[in-house]
């Protein structure tokens, strides 16, 4: 039989995602409904093996809904990816009378999960916050919304000054592995191109197309490149290649929007998302469910085993790709 959860702790791990304190709240607010003590554990994983954790109650988490960032801090953990790191995570666990972990964050932080669950039998469920939207299993994660807008909002100033100059900008989103922020701002901002790592459109066809957006009347252009793009150049090495071999006279900026895009006030569809994760996920744990992620799913609360969270999304872009094509002749 399953030990009954009493004691459950938070983390939240990897790059940060507007809608971390909304989730955080809510995890500890279910907590307090289901009269379950909540435990906050600093700096991510490597909080937990430096035993940084105090415990949280309904008022801990007041007026942070609204705010970006997360208040318990977050941490890349090289420490907890070796055995003595999780050891000393778990015995921290152990010393605190912790008996379940919700760790929010990305695929990184939920492998640090299923391992420490593996090996200690520790209950655990992930909530998918990160803005990259790469999560197998979720429709969305938090932060994702919020990100897309600030990127819109950049994207709509550097096009005024784009078009009262007449010229071409580069800009870079981030996104490693993944063209969710790419596509959809580009789309949403009226980009003439979008670059993503999940398409290799080649800079040739790149250049093509610039020149026949050129023939068509065209004095200024976006194109938006995700950091992890495939052209196999860096954005300040396709910008000047392509002030090289495009033969009108068309000059070419370049601007990294950067880490702007991972703050700033998460927007409503995040904080809700948030709040039904972050409930979810300490429904499932009193339900006696582990090693699974809390994702969204036809705007669902839907449970997935944490292997299929962290298995390689099929990317369903196709639509997308045709939609920014179309609009941007
Ligand atoms: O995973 C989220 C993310 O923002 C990625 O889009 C980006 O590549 C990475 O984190 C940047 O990480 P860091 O803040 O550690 O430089």
């Amino acid at each position: 039989m399953t030990k009954k959860v009493k004691n459950i702790a938070v983390l939240t791990s990897g790059g940060d995602a507007p809608g971390m304190n909304a989730a955080i709240r809510a995890v500890v607010r279910a907590c307090s409904y289901y009269k379950v003590n909540c435990f906050g554990i600093y700096k991510g994983y490597e909080g937990l093996i430096h035993n940084e954790i105090e415990e949280l109650n309904a008022r801990s988490v007041r007026n942070i809904i609204n705010k970006g960032g997360t208040f318990l801090k977050s941490a890349r953990s090289k420490e907890f990816r070796t055995e003595e790191g999780r050891k000393k995570a778990f015995d921290n666990l152990v010393k605190n009378n912790i008996d379940a972990l919700i760790v929010i964050g990305g695929d990184g932080s939920f492998t640090g999960a299923l391992k420490l669950s593996e090996e200690y039998g520790f209950p655990v469920v992930g909530i998918p916050g990160t803005i990259d939207n790469d999560i197998n299993g979720t429709d969305y994660t938090i932060g994702y919304d919020t990100a897309l807008n600030t990127v819109v909002e950049a994207i709509d100033k550097i096009r005024d000054t784009a078009s009262s100059h007449n010229r071409l900008f580069l800009i870079e989103v981030m996104g490693r592995d993944a063209g969710d922020i790419a596509l959809n701002s580009g789309i949403g901002a009226g980009a003439e191109e979008i670059l993503i790592p999940e398409e290799d459109m080649g800079v040739d066809r790149l250049i093509e197309s610039l020149r026949k957006s050129k023939k068509t009347g065209k004095t200024s252009s976006i194109i938006v490149i995700a950091e992890g793009d495939k052209s196999g150049k860096n954005i300040f090495e396709l910008g000047e290649y392509v002030e090289e071999n495009l033969e009108e006279d068309y000059e070419v900026r370049v601007s990294v929007l950067g880490h702007i895009q991972r703050g700033g006030s998460p927007s409503c569809y995040d904080r809700v998302l948030a709040s039904k994760l972050g409930v979810g996920a300490v429904e499932a744990l009193l339900e006696g469910k582990s090693e699974v992620m809390v994702g969204i799913v036809h705007k669902t609360v839907t449970i997935v085993p944490l292997t299929t969270a962290l298995e390689k999304r099929i990317h369903k872009h196709d639509q997308l790709i045709k939609v920014a094509d179309i609009t941007s002749v």
